[in-house]
């Protein structure tokens, strides 16, 4: 291979990692800060000499945010990863579909524009895409489409 080939390929690479970064948002990604946050509230730790799988909680009416001091007061700073930052991009029932993405793991089906209570799960490691006819599908097949960007359906 030429060598503008393998920096082309390098750029495309780099280019798509960062990519997949933004489609995964900030949830359970570690950050500077050392921590990767779970959700509004729960983080985990990433330094290599902590033990892994270790989940910790912020004091009520905290986030987890990528500050250093990880915990802040909710409404002074953005949670990293949060439910409501992503409410926007969920679809709702408009009459034309069957079922629709309720987080990034769950759908719901529809009964014309209303949404029916019971949720169900994609498989471990695959991503909601109605869209896609499969009703799940492994994150790099979703693409930069995720469907309903949170991490739980709202009640
Ligand atoms: C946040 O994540 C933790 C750990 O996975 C879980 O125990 C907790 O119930 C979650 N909280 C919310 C509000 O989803
Ligand atoms: C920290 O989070 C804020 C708000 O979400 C964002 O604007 C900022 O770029 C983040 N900083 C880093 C170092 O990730
Ligand atoms: C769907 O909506 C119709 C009309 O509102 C209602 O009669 C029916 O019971 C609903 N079906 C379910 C499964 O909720």
């Amino acid at each position: 291979m030429q060598q503008s080939q393998i920096l082309r390929n390098l750029f495309l690479f780099a280019a798509l990692s960062s990519m997949a970064v933004v489609v995964l948002g900030v949830c359970d990604s570690c950050q500077t800060n050392n921590v990767a946050c779970l959700n509004e509230t729960h983080y985990r730790f990433c330094g290599d000499n902590v033990a892994p799988n270790q989940v910790a909680q912020c004091p009520t009416g905290q986030v987890c945010t990528n500050l250093s001091i990880i915990c802040m007061d909710e409404g002074l700073y953005d949670a990293s990863c949060s439910d409501t930052a992503a409410d926007g991009s969920c679809p709702s029932c408009d009459g034309t579909t069957m079922f629709v993405c309720t987080s990034r793991t769950t759908f719901q089906q529809c009964n014309g524009t209303s949404l029916l209570s019971q949720v169900t799960y994609c498989k471990d490691n695959k991503i909601c895409s109605i869209n896609s006819g499969k009703y799940c599908v492994d994150l790099c097949e979703a693409g930069d489409s995720i469907e309903c960007d949170r991490t739980t359906p709202l009640a």
